[in-house]
This record gives C-alpha cells, structure tokens and sequence, in this order.
C-alpha cells in the first residue's frame, strides 16, 4: 500500500552538507519527498520527539545532538514507504549497516547516525503531525 513515513536528515547530516547527497538516495530509492524543512529543533520538540527513550542513558546526549544544528524534517510517500525507508537508512549503528545503505555510506557513529526514519505506520502518523500540518504537505 501506498504510505507516507516521517525522516529527519540529522544535525550530522547538514553540517558535512549532504542534505543532498541524502535526498538523492531517497529518491533513487522510489520514495517520493512529499513535505521538507529546514529548522532548528527546539530542546521541548526533541525531548518530546524521543520521549520513548527517556530512560535510555544515551537520553541527554541523544538531545543535545538533536538541537546541536539543523535538521531537515521529511514527508516521506511510496509503496510501503516505513519499510522500504528503514532499509534504505540501513542499521542504526552504521558498522552493522549494509552496503548502500545511507548510514553505510555517510553515518560517523550510533548517535551521529546522519537519519531517522519512522518504525511503524502508526508512529509515523504520530511524527508526522509533531512537525506538518496538511497544507505543508503536498503529494
Ligand atoms: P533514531 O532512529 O533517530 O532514534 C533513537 C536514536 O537514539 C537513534 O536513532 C540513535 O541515533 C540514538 N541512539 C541509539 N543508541 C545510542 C547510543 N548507544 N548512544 C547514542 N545514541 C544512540
């Protein structure tokens, strides 16, 4: 079926400039960039965004990363758009990523990992709505 996935091009990611070297991956992939923007995520939109992983220890360095920079928020749209992104990012720790994959390619480290993408069709609604409104997003 046809989905839509959330994407955040990290801190990591504009910093090396590779905003689009990265989005090019994604569109060579099928996937369809629907809605984009560049903006600084604020401490309350991180901690919120990763609440899940509050009581992880990486918690407080996972936020500072996050707010260290820009980040390209993405509307992500194909044929089972949350799997197929998942694997185009390849594993969260890029030396267990496979060939091709975006963090093979361009991720430093487990925190630095360059993408998020989002892991069910329900959190994907979810993130989504924490940072697009309808009308930003345009299939
Ligand atoms: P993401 O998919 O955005 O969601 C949770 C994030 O936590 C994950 O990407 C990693 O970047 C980060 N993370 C996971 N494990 C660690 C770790 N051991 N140290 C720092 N960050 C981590």
């Amino acid at each position: 079926a046809t989905e839509r996935t959330f994407s955040i091009l990290k801190p990591d990611a504009t910093r090396r400039n590779l905003t689009g070297a990265v989005n090019a991956v994604i569109e060579a992939a099928g996937l369809r960039i629907v809605g984009q923007r560049r903006i600084r995520m604020s401490r309350e939109q991180a901690e919120k965004f990763y609440e899940v992983h509050k009581e992880r220890p990486f918690f407080g360095e996972l936020v500072e990363f996050m707010t260290s920079g820009p980040v390209v928020v993405q509307v992500l749209e194909g044929e089972n758009a949350v799997a197929k992104y998942r694997e185009v990012m390849g594993a969260t720790n890029p030396a267990q990523a496979a060939e091709g994959t975006i963090r093979k390619q361009f991720a430093e480290s487990v925190g630095e990992n360059t993408v998020h993408g989002s892991d069910s069709v329900d959190n994907a609604k979810a993130e989504i709505a924490q940072f697009f409104t309808d009308d930003q997003i345009a299939a």
